[in-house]
């Protein structure tokens, strides 16, 4: 494809890493298009060198800045447009591919825990797929607001990883009844919080554990659409609320809000020695020439945190 040209207020980015989404898989698979306007090619993130600027730039950036940029798609490719405000600086002592692994699942986590969550300290928060790159991302968060993270995950080896960044607890679905666990955690009350990727196949167990005046926020259909019984009800009697979220199709303006949020407050804890020091999770690398195989490695669950690809420079 021709190389892109920046428009008016955009940057050009050489890429030098992208990383793997659910979201590529899908799309990959024509179950999901990108938004209108947005590249047909995959890439939800990407790290590298600013190369170009477009007209009427405001000075933020020079040309040869290494920078980490949140896309609507794009990102595997050698170079993507970016609007400027999009466009992240990298924290520093991180590498390109430790970058590339944060827009996505980072500033959803944040959006999801801070602004639409309204996370308190104190409170309690069920992570579900505590092991994803999403989850990696939000027993991270959680912790850091003071909160204490529950997790559940699939595989002994992730609710290790999960224990190990912070969460206080998880529960392996396959082998327990992650709602009792919950229930027996929080002596009875429920969890604060629930961000939930599973969707239908958990409706049930998520509403029973909510705590009076939870939040439950569903970000991901990974267990199906469907729900069959009394979800009103049982929601009605917990006064609780069903916040849904999508990243992907925010318009500019809110994108814009978000990534100025989290530059200001998460970005510079990537840095900070310590141990509130924040850590993006890399499960492997490959190359885009292996790019099927590294579509094969998330679609079979393997990947513990971010699958990252390097593209030929
Ligand atoms: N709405 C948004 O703005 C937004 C933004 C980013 C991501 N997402 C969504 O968030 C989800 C997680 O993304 P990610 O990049 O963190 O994914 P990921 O790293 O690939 O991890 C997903 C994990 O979910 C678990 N899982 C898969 N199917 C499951 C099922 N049916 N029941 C229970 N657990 C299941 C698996 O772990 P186990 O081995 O533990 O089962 C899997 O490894 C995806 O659905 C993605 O599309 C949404």
């Amino acid at each position: 494809v021709p190389k892109p040209i920046p428009g008016e207020g955009e940057v050009l980015l050489k890429v030098a890493v992208s990383a793997l989404n659910r979201a590529d898989l899908l799309q990959r698979q024509g179950q999901y298009h990108p938004p209108p306007g947005a590249s047909s090619i995959l890439g939800l993130e990407a790290s590298g060198y600013v190369s170009e600027l477009g007209p009427g730039c405001q000075g933020h950036w020079k040309i040869g800045d290494p920078a980490m940029a949140l896309l609507p798609g794009g990102g595997q490719a050698q170079y993507v447009t970016v609007p400027e405000e999009l466009l992240m600086s990298i924290p520093e002592g991180l590498t390109l591919h430790q970058a590339a692994a944060i827009p996505e699942v980072w500033l959803t986590s944040f959006q999801l825990l801070h602004l639409l969550g309204n996370v308190q300290a104190g409170e309690t928060v069920l992570i579900h797929a505590g092991a994803s790159a999403v989850g990696t991302a939000a027993i991270q968060l959680t912790r850091m607001a003071g909160a204490i993270p529950l997790v559940t995950a699939g595989s002994q080896n992730k609710l290790q990883m999960a224990e190990k960044l912070g969460a206080a607890a998880g529960f392996n679905y396959k082998e327990q009844d992650f709602c009792e666990a919950t229930l027996k955690f929080t002596k009875g009350a429920g969890v604060n919080l629930i961000l939930d990727c599973i969707g239908g196949s958990y409706w049930e167990k998520n509403v029973n554990c909510l705590a009076l005046d939870g939040r439950w926020i569903l970000y991901g259909l990974l267990g199906g659409e469907d729900v069959s019984g009394p979800l009103f009800s049982k929601l009605f009697y917990k006064r609780g609320s069903l916040i849904t979220s999508r990243l992907r199709n925010r318009d500019k303006k809110y994108k814009q809000m978000l990534v100025k949020a989290f530059t200001e407050q998460i970005l510079p804890h990537f840095s900070k020695e310590g141990p509130q020091r924040l850590l993006p999770v890399l499960d492997r690398v490959y190359p885009m020439a292996e790019i099927q195989a590294a579509h094969e490695y998330m679609q079979a669950n393997r990947n513990v945190g971010k699958i990252v690809l390097e593209l030929p420079q």
